[in-house]
């Protein structure tokens, strides 16, 4: 159980925890802040019994601090059941003050251990653990997966689902589940998707899944296209430089299959009729953290492209206003995880208005895909590294195949240039992979001679502003330094102020031969913090002399069109990040205070 966790713990790493129940019906816990090795420190001194059946739980804090108390699973009926649980439980708060008038006694903070209490009572009058776990949902207000096991029930373990993530793993005489198939993938690559409201019980030969009601419902089966190797650093110091390398296969997989030889672009996945998608009048791209950022690229190539106005809303923001969304606007979720709650619920808010949902996605059998009405996946792989790298390209990738989709079915001017574009994009691979030869050791020398500054600033425009946008958001992320992202034609409205002596800052150079005039703009605007005392470290393409003269170190990308550059641009600022926060001795892979998959809003 301690590796189905150990592939988990990118979700949450501030405490974490196991219960057991042995044949002879003993219900035994262990549980530890910190991260998992804690716990396996824990156990390795105090092992527990042999025992076959067993929930465990690695947490990301919500309600309650990240204590042995808090950590999960949590204990009632006199210490006979255990659970786990993802989300927020919203109604926790009356629900204890009942359980409380009833006499239970809580021991945490949790929102958790008051649904062990409920669950508890709820099997005290049911005598079956399934019917318990489905009283308690429907109880129960808010989100959450909730899993767990008793003494006088061995053998099973059951669960819940609502908008939080959880698929079965079907292995041959046990079975499994987790909060994704990374938890059993060293077991079995067969899994099942878990439909919203469903609970589901497991023994290690049989799986029953029910609805509120207790109708028995297929669940919908399907092969992990990945296997644990592709879940293990393979021999990098860390998954994030694994993942930062596995970058030109991201791409060129997110890119295979979906031309024809003739250059003509297929995207099986579509399943928004043609009609619509040739009437629609606005895209509004959802997203959050860095898939935002990926949204952000794609928002220039798709206009330019397509000519359809494009919005790009972080997901939390978009759901609470009043947005403008109707059926003639196409809404684009991106999400590596599929699970990311803000996300989901913007999704659902947009079909609720009339829009169709495309979510572009890492994550096969997900919640963002399933619940869209089509999906556009990356193949990225599986990325562990808490911090997007792989995915993030992967994104762009995907959005611009879904641009230049509908650029081709709107039939607009753009059509002709398609196959130029799409020979472009296939060259990425090679490109990136050259960066990653030539170019990482000297991003890793400017990182380590630069690992005590206090602030970085990054500039770019046009397609260069999320690309630094993102480069700061990796090492404000990793390194925990203070980095903001401008768009450089801002700079003086307002963050020249900033500028002072050695102030480090990042320019990201679009290309000469691109954009009028846009190469001339930047070289301005670095000449402008230069002239205020800055450090100036310059992202540009191969062969661009002009802009040493004005940079105190330049980092070259090879030449590509505009708008795929920043496929090249992101990967020095990746590679940036990532070193300085080694320099500095800090973890890259599981950054504090983060989650790779926020499945609360
Ligand atoms: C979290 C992660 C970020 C990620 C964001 C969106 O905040 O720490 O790295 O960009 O979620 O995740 P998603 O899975 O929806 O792409």
């Amino acid at each position: 159980m301690l590796s189905g966790l150990k592939r988990l713990e990118y979700r949450g790493y501030d405490s974490a925890g196991v219960a057991l129940v042995t044949p002879a019906g003993d219900l035994e816990t262990a549980k530890k802040a910190g991260k998992l090795s804690a716990l396996t420190d824990e156990l390795a001194a105090n092992p527990l019994p042999n025992a076959q059946t067993g929930i465990g739980h690695t947490r990301w804090a919500t309600h309650g601090g990240p204590t042995d108390l808090n950590a999960h699973p949590h204990l009632a009926d006199g210490g006979k059941l255990a659970l786990i649980h993802n989300g927020i439980i919203e109604n926790f708060a009356q629900l204890k003050r009942d359980l409380t008038a009833d006499g239970v006694e809580f021991q945490s903070e949790t929102d958790t251990e008051v649904a062990a209490a409920q669950l508890a009572k709820n099997f005290q009058s049911t005598g079956d653990l399934t019917q318990a776990m489905r009283v308690t949902a429907t109880q129960l207000e808010g989100a959450f997966t909730l899993l767990a096991v008793h003494a006088d029930a061995p053998g099973q373990v059951v669960a819940a689902r609502r908008n939080s993530p959880l698929v079965i793993g079907l292995g041959e005489g046990e079975n499994f589940l987790g909060s994704d198939v990374a938890a059993f993938i060293d077991y079995t690559r067969t899994a099942v998707e878990i439909g919203q409201d469903q609970v589901v019980t497991i023994t290690p030969d049989s799986v029953v899944i029910t609805d509120n009601d207790g109708n028995e419902v297929d669940g919908v089966e399907y092969q992990v296209d990945w296997d644990a190797a592709a879940a293990e650093k393979g021999g990098f110091p860390s998954f994030m430089d694994k993942e930062i390398h596995d970058q030109p296969q991201a791409v060129a997989d997110t890119l295979l299959g979906r031309l024809d030889i003739d250059g003509k672009l297929t995207l099986d996945e579509m399943h928004i009729d043609e009609t619509v998608l040739k009437t629609i009048d606005k895209i509004i791209v959802i997203a959050c953290g860095t898939a935002a950022y990926a949204g952000q690229v794609a928002k220039y190539a798709i206009e330019h492209w397509c000519r359809v106005p494009v919005e790009v809303e972080l997901a939390h923001e978009f759901r609470y206003r009043d947005p403008v969304v109707n059926e003639k606007t196409l809404v684009v979720a991106i999400s590596q995880s599929g699970e990311t709650m803000d996300t989901t619920m913007a999704v659902r808010h947009a079909r609720q208005q009339g829009a169709k949902v495309i979510a572009i996605c890492n994550t096969f059998g997900s919640t963002i895909p399933r619940e869209s009405d089509a999906a556009l996946y990356t193949h990225a792989g599986p990325e562990i590294a808490v911090a997007s790298t792989k995915a993030f390209l992967s994104q762009v990738v995907a959005c611009y195949l879904l641009g230049l989709y509908l650029a081709q079915l709107r039939g607009n001017k753009f059509r002709d240039e398609i196959t130029t574009i799409l020979e472009e994009l296939q060259t990425i691979p090679e490109k990136v992979q050259s960066i990653l030869d030539n170019g990482k050791q000297q991003v890793q020398a400017l990182a380590q001679r630069n690992q005590d500054v206090g602030s970085v600033l990054f500039l770019g425009r046009h397609v260069g502003f999320p690309v630094a946008m993102e480069g700061a958001l990796k090492l404000k992320e990793l390194a925990y330094i203070h980095a903001e992202g401008f768009a450089a034609g801002e700079l003086k409205h307002g963050p020249i102020a900033l500028i002072d002596d050695g102030q480090l800052v990042i320019i990201v150079v679009p290309s000469k031969r691109g954009r009028d005039s846009l190469h001339a703009k930047v070289i301005s605007n670095i000449q402008e913090v230069r002239a205020r005392g800055a450090n100036t470290v310059v992202i540009a393409e191969e062969g661009d002399e002009e802009v040493r003269e004005f940079a105190s170190e330049v980092i070259y990308v090879p030449q590509t069109t505009t708008l795929m550059a920043p496929l090249l641009t992101t990967v020095p600022l990746q590679i940036f990040a990532m070193e300085l926060a080694t320099a500095k001795g800090l973890d890259v892979d599981q950054p504090r205070n983060l989650a790779k998959s926020v499945t609360v809003e």
